[in-house]
């Protein structure tokens, strides 16, 4: 397939580049190459645009998240990674400017109808930031917050046991289970991260979105966050932004790759590394592009 003639050489500024999409943009003409779907979706988001005042950051996106898989996306920076990552919880509601159009399917249910309830949605479809950020209260607190809120607990004794699976399933619990009424604050920046997964899966989650969930860290944390990522797929359905190609090859099944707000190439993350199918796809995971 020809490379679309948005494609930029070097280094455009985004925001030049967003410029020239706008100008060009007719997205009848552009399909995903690969495979965006799935039999078994957990999620599925069918026609999302995204836009943030005028400016479409997202360009009629369709793509299937499979149940108990974990999808990588990738793509050069101001892509629209995180803009698409937030609109599968709604997080973009939050954002005055951005206005999300198309639909996103839970379970076959449209989260964007209008009797969602978006803070239930939210503990469905959990999210971890690139930077961590637990609350400044204390390391117990941070993880029965959720649990407290939601009413899944019935006595603190099954708090205590929601707290404490949860840590352990983050694989934090050794480590601060001397020290739970300290503030999370405190803790080194993995365990920080790490805290946040285990905030992120107190609430039972069936979906994780984890926005560059390692950037901050070391390769010793990294690591571990990795081999948790692993684990938590048993259980969980993931979707992870990451910049990190070897990360990404490392954790993943399938891998989206996205360029310029559109999704260009999906599918076995083996294949999209090994033998991508679309130039763009290609230009960027060898460095050309991005
Ligand atoms: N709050 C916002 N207001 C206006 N424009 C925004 C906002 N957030 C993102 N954008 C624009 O939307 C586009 C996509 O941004 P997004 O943050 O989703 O990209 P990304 O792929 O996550 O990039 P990065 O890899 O740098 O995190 C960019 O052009 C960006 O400038
Ligand atoms: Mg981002």
């Amino acid at each position: 397939m020809n490379a679309p003639q948005l494609m930029a050489h070097g280094a455009v500024p985004n925001e030049a580049v967003g410029l020239d999409i706008h100008a060009h943009s007719d997205v009848s003409d552009y399909e995903t190459t690969g495979k965006p779907f799935v039999d078994n979706a957990k999620m599925s988001a069918r026609n999302v645009n995204v836009f943030y005042g005028e400016k479409r950051a997202i360009m009629d996106v369709s793509l299937d998240i499979g149940e108990n898989e974990v999808i990588a996306m990738i793509g050069p920076s101001g892509c629209g990674k995180s803009t698409f990552l937030r609109s599968l919880n709604r997080m973009n509601d939050i954002i005055p400017i951005c206005k999300v159009k198309g639909d996103v399917f839970l379970d076959g249910e449209n989260i964007y109808a209008g009797n969602q309830d978006t803070v239930l949605l939210r503990a469905r479809v959990g999210m971890v930031f690139q930077k961590p950020n637990p609350f400044p209260k204390s390391i117990y607190e941070n993880v029965a917050y959720g649990p407290r809120i939601h009413g899944l607990a019935h006595s603190k004794a099954e708090l205590d046991e929601i707290v404490e699976k949860s840590l352990r399933r983050a694989s934090l619990w050794d480590e601060v289970k001397d020290v739970l009424d300290q503030p999370g604050t405190g803790l080194s920046g993995g365990q920080q991260q790490r805290l946040c997964i285990a905030r992120a899966i107190a609430v039972s989650p069936e979906v994780i979105l984890m926005d560059e969930p390692c950037s901050a860290l070391d390769p010793i944390a990294t690591a571990r966050i990795e081999e948790l990522i692993d684990e938590l797929k048993e259980r969980f359905t993931i979707a992870i932004v990451t910049h990190s190609m070897q990360q990404a090859a490392r954790v993943s099944q399938r891998t989206a790759y996205f360029h310029l707000g559109k999704l260009i190439e999906v599918g076995d993350t083996k294949q999209v590394f090994t033998m991508p199918a679309h130039e763009l796809t290609e230009n960027y995971i060898t460095g050309r592009f991005g």
